[in-house]
């Protein structure tokens, strides 16, 4: 049975006592109002996963994970975080690939294979995440784009490892714009993922991999974007950042 997650990345935001107040009151709304199996992965700030392990650490549907580690090992790689460094303080979630990371610092389908790899042998799920621009879906093979991202990035991997990857289909021109994308083009492109991931590794496999849905999802849209047989969750940015907002969008899962 393939997990129902809610992720909340709060991208570079929350000082922090925010970051303190924000997960006290979500592991706190959770505990009173969310029934129910749902994987609740908060993506703080590196600098405050450590403070933060401590809040939910008494709650087990709560998971925390960072929003990036390098592809190096360790060494010389000033202002980098390693994979190892991120299982040295238990964190079992990385994101890798957000779409902001492959704007603003260069990441290819190549390193975030590299990333995918070292994540999984610190024993971290990376929740990789992909997505076409507004040009690609308007004028390109938008589902063909999405599908190379996780062909280069995913397909070298044995099956085994694949089932530790939770796959994040964020339409860049979704993220931040308050424009998400209705239920039935997200249902689309996550059926059409599903599919290609069972070309290689069998229909059993492809069944049991969690694909989530990110680009300004709310409360509002969650119930409907949820409901689609192959949205297994949510990625949330600036909704994750409120309490009551994020419980909401958790307990429509
Ligand atoms: O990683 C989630 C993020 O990219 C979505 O942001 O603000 O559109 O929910 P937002």
């Amino acid at each position: 049975m393939r997990k129902k997650i809610v992720a909340g990345n709060w991208k570079m935001n929350k000082l922090a006592d925010e970051a303190v107040a924000l997960t006290s009151e979500l592991v706190n709304m959770a505990n009173d109002e969310v029934k129910g199996d749902v994987k609740v992965i908060l993506c703080p700030p590196a600098i405050y996963l450590t403070t933060l392990k401590k809040y939910i650490e008494e709650s087990p549907n709560f998971a925390l994970a960072a929003q990036n580690c390098s592809d190096k090992v360790s060494g010389a790689f000033t202002g980098e975080i390693s994979a190892a460094m991120l299982q040295s303080i238990g964190i079992e979630y990385v994101l890798v690939g957000h779409s902001e990371r492959r704007q603003y610092f260069n990441e290819s389908n190549e390193l975030l294979a590299a990333k995918v790899n070292i994540a999984l042998e610190y024993g971290i799920s990376p929740i990789f995440c992909c997505g076409e621009s507004l040009d690609q879906r308007q004028n390109e093979d938008y589902i063909g784009f999405v599908k190379n991202q996780i062909t280069e990035s995913l397909f070298h991997l044995s099956a085994e490892q694949l089932l530790s990857v939770v796959i994040a289909y964020e339409p860049i021109w979704a993220i931040g714009t308050g424009l998400t994308a209705s239920a039935e083009q997200a249902q689309e492109m996550h059926a059409a993922l599903r599919a290609h991931i069972a070309t290689k590794y069998g229909t059993e496999t492809a069944e049991e991999i969690s694909i989530l849905y990110g680009g300004s999802v709310t409360a509002a849209s969650a119930d409907e974007l949820f409901a689609s047989p192959d949205i297994d969750g949510g990625l949330v940015g600036g909704a994750s950042l409120k309490s009551r907002e994020f419980t909401n969008i958790i307990k429509a899962r």
